[in-house]
C-alpha cells in the first residue's frame, strides 16, 4: 500500500508576520517548477499569529503545493479560556492539519495524554487532521522502556477514535533527545520504532487503518538525511522544525524526499 509522503515544517516559536511571508515566498520560488504530483504533501505551521498573512501568501499561486498547519489548538468550541484558540477559529484559513502532543508542549505547558486525545478528537469533529507527536526521553530510552512509553501516548491518543477517522490523521515520532539537539535517531532504529507504532494501531484499530495512517519521524532532520530516513520501509516523512526555517534547507529536504 502506498501512501503519500509528508514533509512538514513546524516553525515553532519564530518568525514574526514579516519573516513568515519571506519565508513561505522563499519556499514557494523553490518549488516553483516542480508539478505537484511530484511532490511529497509540503506542510509549513507557522505561529499564530502568521497564520492570516501565511495564509494570503499561499492563496497566491502556490497551486496548492503547501498546506497550513497550527501548532497547538484548544479541544473547546469557545468559552473563557484566555489565551486560547479554537479549532473553528483555525478554520478561518485553509487548514489541513493541526500538531498536537508535541514534546515540547508535553514538557513546558503540562500537556496530559487525556488533553491529547480530545484535542485529536476536536480536531477530526471539525473535519481537519491532527499530526499527533509521541517519542521518549533519553532517560527512558536508557532504562528501555521506548516501546512501552510510547505504545502507551499512542493508545491513549487514539482512545475513542474510529477506525476510519485514525486511518487519516498522522502520527510524528519524535525522539526528544533528537530535537533540536543536531543528535538525528539511525533510521533503521526510528524505523523501528515507527513500526512497532503502526503496529499498535494495528491491534487498536485493525489493519486498514494501520495501513493508511502515516508516521513521520522528526528531530534533527537536515537535507543530508532524509533520503536514507525516506527510504525506510515505515517512515512516511518528516516533521522539520530547524531546518524548516530556511526555504533552502526546507526545499532541500523536500525534495529529498522525492529522490
Ligand atoms: P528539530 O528538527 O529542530 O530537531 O525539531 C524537530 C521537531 O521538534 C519538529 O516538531
Amino acid at each position: 500500500m502506498s501512501r503519500k509522503p509528508i514533509i512538514a515544517g513546524n516553525w515553532k516559536m519564530h518568525n514574526n508576520c514579516a519573516q513568515s511571508v519571506e519565508l513561505i515566498q522563499g519556499l514557494k520560488a523553490e518549488l516553483k517548477d516542480i508539478e505537484k504530483d511530484l511532490l511529497p504533501e509540503v506542510v509549513v505551521a507557522p505561529v499564530f499569529t502568521s497564520l492570516y498573512a501565511v495564509d494570503e501568501e499561499l492563496k497566491k499561486c502556490a497551486c496548492g503545493k503547501i498546506k497550513l498547519a497550527a501548532q497547538n489548538c484548544f479541544y473547546e468550541e469557545k468559552g473563557a479560556y484566555t489565551g486560547e484558540i479554537a479549532i473553528n477559529m483555525l478554520k478561518d484559513f485553509d487548514m489541513s492539519y493541526i500538531i498536537i502532543g508535541h514534546s515540547e508542549r508535553r514538557q513546558y505547558f503540562s500537556e496530559s495524554d487525556e488533553m491529547i486525545n480530545k484535542k485529536a478528537k476536536a480536531i477530526l469533529a471539525n473535519g481537519l487532521l491532527p499530526i499527533i507527536c509521541c517519542g521518549e526521553t533519553l532517560e527512558q530510552r536508557e532504562q528501555g522502556i521506548t516501546d512501552k512509553h510510547i505504545a502507551s501516548q499512542i493508545t491513549k491518543a487514539l482512545d475513542g477514535i474510529s477506525s476510519e477517522d485514525v486511518a487519516k490523521s498522522v502520527i510524528a515520532y519524535e525522539p526528544i533527545w533528537a530535537i533540536g539537539t543536531g543528535k538525528t535517531c539511525d533510521s533503521i532504529e526510528a524505523n523501528r520504532v515507527i513500526k512497532m507504532i503502526r503496529e499498535t494501531v494495528k491491534s487498536l484499530k485493525g489493519e486498514a487503518a494501520a495501513n493508511s495512517i502515516r508516521i513521520l519521524y522528526g528531530g534533527s532532520v537536515k537535507p543530508e538525511t532524509i533520503e536514507e530516513q525516506m527510504a525506510q520501509s515505515d517512515i512516511d516523512g518528516a516533521l522539520v522544525g530547524g531546518a524548516s526555517l530556511k526555504a533552502d534547507s526546507f526545499s532541500k529536504i523536500v525534495k529529498g524526499a522525492m529522490a
